[in-house]
């Protein structure tokens, strides 16, 4: 495509544009990431929510729902077996990012599969350990992005800029970009693709209530927290009663995620 010739990102993935939807626990399946894929992007399936069978249902539904390529995240501390990187090994799934802890074990069986795969990193550090790993792509996630991070932050900024100097594979820029300037931005820095979450939890096709989208799009530039930094795992998440009173006792709750889906489909902020 005219304007992105030579980027290595849609090469690997087969999208038309160099726009990755993010993995998001039970928000990026089959509706949402199909929705991306039909108008160009890279859908991304999620298997955080640690639903094996329902993910893997929602990857058969891709093709149904769209013949563009799609791609599939394995958040490797959160998977409670090999059996999700099993299926996707005979998947005919061809593009795989990994994400949060290290893909080492990984990336052998995915490439012997013929499987491409990027893994997400918060440090330059963690760049070159995977470069030597022979990881095909970095997700550049600066700590702007929402969700799960690395509780010693560096901005998107920083970070692509150090990344892009330490190593030559594709680089997807993550972490507060929303917006076409973003992108620009993103690529004026070495990237060669964008990857969105926050930003497509908010869209139309996104299944959240739409309590959640709005708080989203209301929420000022000073809208989030960093929570649990002292512990793990550190969120970004955005500002209500209960995340202000979790951010003033330091450490979150080990039951805080407990009724996470009454927040993404019942709107309970
Ligand atoms: C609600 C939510 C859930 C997320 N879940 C995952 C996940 O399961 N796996 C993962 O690799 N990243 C996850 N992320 C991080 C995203 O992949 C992405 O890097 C981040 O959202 C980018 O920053 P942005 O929100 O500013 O666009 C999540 C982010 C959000 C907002």
């Amino acid at each position: 495509m005219a304007g992105f010739d030579g980027n290595r990102v849609l090469a690997h993935t087969g999208a038309r544009y160099p726009i990755i939807q993010a993995p998001m626990g039970w928000i990026a399946r089959a509706p949402l990431a199909s929705a991306v894929c039909r108008a160009g992007g890279l859908g991304i399936i999620e298997t955080s929510s640690g639903e094996t069978d329902a993910c893997k249902a929602e990857i058969e539904k891709m093709r149904d729902l769209t013949d563009a390529p799609f791609g599939v995240n394995l958040p490797i501390l959160f998977l409670k077996d090999d059996a999700m990187l099993r299926f996707i090994c005979t998947s005919g799934v061809s593009f795989v990012t990994t994400s949060a802890g290290s893909p080492k074990a990984f990336i052998g069986p995915l490439k012997d599969a013929g499987i491409t795969v990027y893994h997400a990193v918060p440090t330059v550090e963690a760049a070159m350990k995977c470069v030597e790993a022979g990881i095909d792509g970095l997700v550049v996630e600066g700590s702007e992005g929402g969700g799960f991070k690395n509780p010693e932050e560096v901005s998107t900024l920083v970070l692509l800029q150090a990344i892009r100097r330490a190593v030559d594979v594709p680089l997807v820029a993550a972490g507060g970009i929303c917006d076409g300037y973003g992108m620009a931005a993103a690529f004026a820095l070495g990237a060669e693709a964008v990857q969105m979450g926050t930003r497509f939890v908010s869209a139309a096709e996104s299944p959240v209530h739409a309590n959640y989208k709005t708080a989203i799009v209301t929420a000022p530039t000073t809208g989030t927290y960093v929570l649990n930094k002292k512990a793990s795992p550190c969120i970004r998440a955005l500002k209500t009663a209960r995340t202000r009173d979790i951010f003033e006792r330091g450490l979150m709750p080990p039951d805080t995620f407990a009724r996470i889906k009454d927040l993404y489909f019942g709107g309970d902020m």
